[in-house]
């Protein structure tokens, strides 16, 4: 249709798609539209199985007997990749004063937003917006971005930020060390030194999905598995993430008070795919904006990840090659995201016999 090839229309220097969206757009730009063959087969989301009921992800209780909890947890591994964990304990209002903060920075001006993640090389914050993204199609999104390391400058974050996002990620990083270590203990590892070495890169992002005036033309987050090991994330009510299952894309139900655990790609190359990362993506709708907040831990950039020979006999042949954390990233970044294709960078299928 002749809408929908218009360029994003210019009359004011636009940078965010939420500003794009905010000033009326009724259709889809160009840049965000799917090739026919990719787009949201709404038929196939959520079906019920055998006609009766619908599929619902592990929903795990953290108020239980070490044994138990760690049985469940290598239970929802094994088969989901994802789960969702409540009585976590962890303080309501640090989640509030996150929400708050994160809500508080996308409604501002694009400009603003711009000056506040451009503070110099060593400011930990960044804004990606796919509006102009050349070559690839752009998912219906706005995300700001929080990466510390040892080079970047706490003190740049906007004051409004500051004291809720540090005291969230501290939080966070206690409750992520316990459930990495539950993982870990449930593959029978030695549970201080895995979740050690899987926690050493942590970055955060917070995105920001528009209501999308077509949402079948389009996703908010393509298909795909996360690059680290383990993602912690939160989501607000509205639904949009769908995990992949024997072919079939489940709703993650919005739960209040849970956190969503999705295993990634270092872990199924430890572990010879044992414990295989969750597949998942964000639809859109038409009505209402969803926002997210995801934190990921990872081993460090100069780390090496390869199975582990626990995991690797006759009957489990040797799946991936040993890979660099750093490499395995940079190619993750440089393409756009397409379902579990990133595995391919280690495995040992591909490699010339
Ligand atoms: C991600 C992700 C899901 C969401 O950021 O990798 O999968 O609900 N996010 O935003
Ligand atoms: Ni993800």
């Amino acid at each position: 249709m002749a809408t929908h090839s218009a360029a994003v229309p210019a009359p004011i220097k636009i940078r965010s798609l939420k500003e794009l969206v905010d000033c009326g757009l009724q259709y889809v730009p160009q840049t965000y539209i799917r090739p026919p063959h990719e787009r949201v087969d709404t038929t196939s989301s959520s079906v019920p199985v055998n006609g009766s009921f619908t599929e619902k992800l592990p929903i795990i209780s953290l108020r239980q007997s070490g044994n138990q909890l760690r049985q469940q947890i290598g239970l929802a591994c094994k088969e989901w990749g994802i789960f969702q964990v409540i009585d976590h304990g962890f303080p309501t209002i640090l989640k509030t004063e996150l929400w708050e903060a994160i809500s508080h920075f996308f409604s501002l001006p694009t400009d603003v937003k711009i000056e506040l993640v451009s503070q110099g090389p060593s400011t930990p914050l960044f804004f990606f917006s796919g509006l102009y993204a050349q070559d690839t199609v752009s998912d219906w999104k706005d995300t700001l971005g929080f990466r510390p390391n040892r080079s970047t400058n706490l003190n740049l974050l906007p004051s409004f930020l500051r004291e809720p996002l540090l005291k969230f990620e501290r939080k966070m990083g206690v409750l992520a060390q316990k459930l990495i270590e539950m993982v870990f203990s449930s593959l029978r590892l030695d549970e201080n030194i895995f979740s050690e070495i899987h926690t050493r890169r942590r970055t955060m992002t917070f995105n920001y999905y528009p209501a999308c005036p077509e949402p079948n033309l389009t996703y908010g987050l393509s298909s795909h598995s996360d690059i680290g090991s383990i993602t912690i994330l939160m989501q607000d009510a509205v639904k949009g993430l769908q995990v992949k299952r024997e072919e079939r894309w489940i709703d993650v139900e919005p739960m209040k008070d849970a956190f969503i655990v999705l295993i990634g790609d270092q872990i199924e190359i430890l572990t010879n795919g044992q414990y295989e990362s969750a597949e998942h993506r964000v639809t859109t709708n038409k009505t209402v904006p969803r926002m997210s907040v995801a934190c990921f831990f990872a081993p460090s950039e100069e780390d090496v990840v390869q199975p582990l020979k626990e995991f690797v006999d006759a009957k489990h042949p040797r799946l991936y090659k040993e890979t660099k954390f750093c490499d395995y990233l940079r190619n993750g970044l440089s393409k756009p995201l397409c379902g579990k294709t990133n595995l391919e960078f280690s495995s040992l299928k591909l490699l010339p016999a």
